[in-house]
């Protein structure tokens, strides 16, 4: 990715060039942090903001044509969905918004003992660039409904009364999606 390697040696004690994991819009890369803490950097591809932003465009061209000239177009209000998807989709390109929506959502979690959010390290975090704390554990998406049940229990309610297989009674920790992506 673009991330220079003597950028990112300067940033980082380690990073691993290979990533963690890949998407269509980022890839995730493991690092260490100069004080030791062990990190996920997610970096933006280069280009996709563009990309998307012409996207869009041909979008409002095509409602406003349906808006103009269908019944259907005014209807069901497309204009205003691909003004939503506009907005939407630029919150989600813009990382730092990602770094507010985990610190948020990690308040409103708070109280849940075996679900957590990364740390979001600010210092490393920009428009395209989002450094957090590696979590150790599964994501909630991987989490079965029936485990999801009993996860939705706050702190004082915790406890092997949930039920769940001896396996999971460890702290093991849940990475949680934030809501913007
Ligand atoms: N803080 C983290 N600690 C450990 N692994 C992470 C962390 N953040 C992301 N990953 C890994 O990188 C993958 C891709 O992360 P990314 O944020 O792009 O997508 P996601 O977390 O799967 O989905 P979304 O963020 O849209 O909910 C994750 O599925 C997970 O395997
Ligand atoms: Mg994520």
């Amino acid at each position: 990715m673009n991330v220079s390697a003597s950028a990112r040696m300067e940033l980082f004690r380690s990073f691993d060039s290979a990533p963690l994991a890949t998407a269509s819009m980022a890839q995730v890369h493991r690092a260490v942090l100069h004080d030791g803490s062990p990190a996920v950097v997610k970096v933006q591809r280069p280009g996709v903001r563009q990309r998307i932003e012409i996207d869009i465009e041909v979008l409002h061209e095509v409602a406003r044509f349906l808006t103009k000239y269908t019944a259907l177009g005014a209807r069901y209000g497309i204009a205003q969905m691909v003004r939503e998807l506009e907005h939407s989709l630029s919150q989600e390109l813009d990382f730092r918004q990602e770094g507010e929506n985990t610190r948020t959502i990690g308040r409103q979690i708070a109280g849940f003992l075996r679900l957590t959010t990364p740390t979001v390290y600010s210092e490393y975090t920009a428009r395209r660039v989002l450094t957090l704390s590696f979590v150790r554990g599964r994501h909630l998406s991987e989490i079965p409904r029936g485990e999801l049940t009993a996860l939705d229990a706050p702190r004082d309610r915790e406890g092997p009364a949930l039920g769940l297989p001896q396996a999971d009674r460890d702290r093991r920790h849940l990475p949680l999606r934030p809501a913007s992506g």
